[in-house]
């Protein structure tokens, strides 16, 4: 099957190079299929950071994920900038590490001065071990071990209590004369349309207070010494392209903060989460950074005017319009069957062990042969990862020009959630992570090893013949 153009003219996986030039910083990345410095070089190979991708895999082997640092530190700079423009008052930006953590991409955040949320021991672990600075790191979660509110009061981080147990094992925990810091994590009972996954404001959620609980949570709150709320959160999901969602979610936390008032807690923190969409086919379209922020703003602003509250710093923590953009998955493509008259398999040398959004949330990439980005996109064949499960389906119906073995093909915007939610399946080693700027291309995460594999790996004595 050819695929073509309306006028005829046809595809090629250049059609996906970001439209502007990469001096030009208001693209907003979640709005584009590649990151902000792809282009295609002299020898017709796909290049991001200055790097050939090509060569990349010579060097590193693939599976390989591509971080560009430029696409990377812009989207975080949008954020501070549409904050900066657009609210009157404190704000900060924390990064979702959930959706990519490790050391380099949380000492960039720190280094750009976002905050960190994270969601576990190992994340505030690895955000600490970064250099991140424990005021900015705010810790969430619906079943906290106790052993994780520890270290998390012990490193001085804010907890985001999410229900009672939470609040109860805070204030066993506190040490005296050390209020633990804290702000309130509520459901909103604000519905998004995103995949059923991934939805967290609608009232039937694991997430947060029920808002039936405010006024007893505000009580309990107010009467501790042990603690010191500072402010209210609240999240509604994920890759999400409404808008009027967010500006709801706005008003509603302020009138949170007005009735705080009349438990005699000054709430001067508010949250309001991340979930801001990103392209991954042609027809996705989300706000841009910009056009997210600025409604959040406003609807804040006015909703505390009326109120005559002062304004309460602000906080979101996005993590997929941060780091999914900015990151793609080169493979090599190896085998390939045709079933005739159905389909073609064209496999590669990776799959839902790197990448399980397909399988989990019946998710859809594009992708592109890195090495002849100007080919005309003839074929239309199903994108197949090397698992031994059937559904192990990277992209069904890809378009793409003829392929052979040795060909390296590029699934884009793959930077969130697909490292953080690898696996071993198969005791497939866990790919090798670069970033690329300038040019020169880092190592920010080592392949896994056969010896990896079997690092944790016991034999009893009885066991060993
Ligand atoms: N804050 C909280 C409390 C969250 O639960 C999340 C994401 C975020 C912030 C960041 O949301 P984002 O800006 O990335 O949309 N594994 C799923 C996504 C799960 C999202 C979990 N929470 C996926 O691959 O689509």
């Amino acid at each position: 099957m050819v695929s073509t153009h309306p006028a005829g003219v046809q595809h090629s996986g250049s059609q996906y190079l970001p439209q502007a030039s990469t001096s030009n910083t208001s693209l907003s990345p979640n709005q584009e299929l590649l990151p902000l410095t792809a282009r295609v070089n002299s020898d017709d190979h796909l290049e991001i950071g200055g790097c050939d991708v090509t060569t990349l895999v010579q060097q590193f082997g693939s599976p390989l994920y591509i971080l560009d640092e430029q696409t990377l530190r812009i989207a975080c700079q949008q954020y501070q900038d549409s904050f900066k423009r657009y609210y009157k008052g404190e704000f900060q930006v924390l990064y979702a590490s959930k959706a990519w953590s490790c050391l380099s991409i949380c000492a960039i955040a720190q280094n750009v001065g976002l905050g960190i949320d994270v969601a576990s021991g190992g994340e505030l672990y690895t955000a600490l071990e970064a250099g991140v600075s424990p005021d900015k790191i705010y810790f969430h979660g619906n079943n906290k071990s106790r052993e994780e509110l520890r270290y998390a009061i012990e490193s001085g981080i804010t907890i985001m209590a999410d229900n009672w147990h939470d609040l109860l094992q805070s204030v066993e925990l506190a040490e005296a004369q050390h209020p633990v810091r804290m702000m309130l994590r509520m459901t909103p009972g604000i519905d998004c349309h995103t995949h059923e996954y991934i939805r967290t404001g609608h009232l039937d959620s694991k997430f947060g207070f029920d808002p039936g609980d405010l006024d007893e949570v505000f009580t309990f709150v107010s009467k501790q010494q042990a603690l010191n709320c500072v402010g209210v959160h609240a999240h509604i999901g994920s890759q999400i392209f409404e808008r009027q969602p967010h500006r709801d979610l706005a008003a509603l936390m302020v009138q949170w903060l007005t009735q705080a008032t009349s438990y005699g807690l000054n709430l001067t923190h508010l949250n309001v989460g991340g979930g801001l969409g990103v392209k991954y086919v042609e027809s996705d379209d989300p706000p841009s950074i910009e056009e997210w922020v600025k409604p959040i703003c406003e609807v804040i602003q006015e909703a505390c005017a009326t109120e005559n509250l002062p304004l309460p710093k602000l906080l979101c923590e996005p993590g997929r319009s941060l780091i999914a953009p900015a990151c793609v998955t080169a493979y090599t493509i190896g085998s390939s069957k045709m079933v005739p008259e159905i389909r073609t398999y064209v496999a590669v040398d990776g799959g839902m062990s790197d990448n399980p959004r397909p399988i989990t949330y019946q998710s859809v990439y594009r992708a592109v042969v890195a090495n002849r980005m100007s080919a005309p996109l003839t074929e239309s064949v199903t994108i197949a990862g090397k698992h031994c499960e059937s559904g192990d389906i990277v992209i069904k119906d890809a378009q793409v020009p003829k392929t052979k073995p040795g060909d390296v093909l590029v699934v884009m915007t793959t930077g969130a959630y697909n490292y953080s939610m690898a696996s071993n399946y198969n005791r497939l080693p866990r790919p090798a992570a670069v970033i690329v700027a300038n040019g020169e291309a880092n190592l920010i995460l080592r392949r896994e090893t056969y010896q990896d594999l079997i690092r944790q790996d016991c034999l009893p004595q009885r066991l060993k013949s």
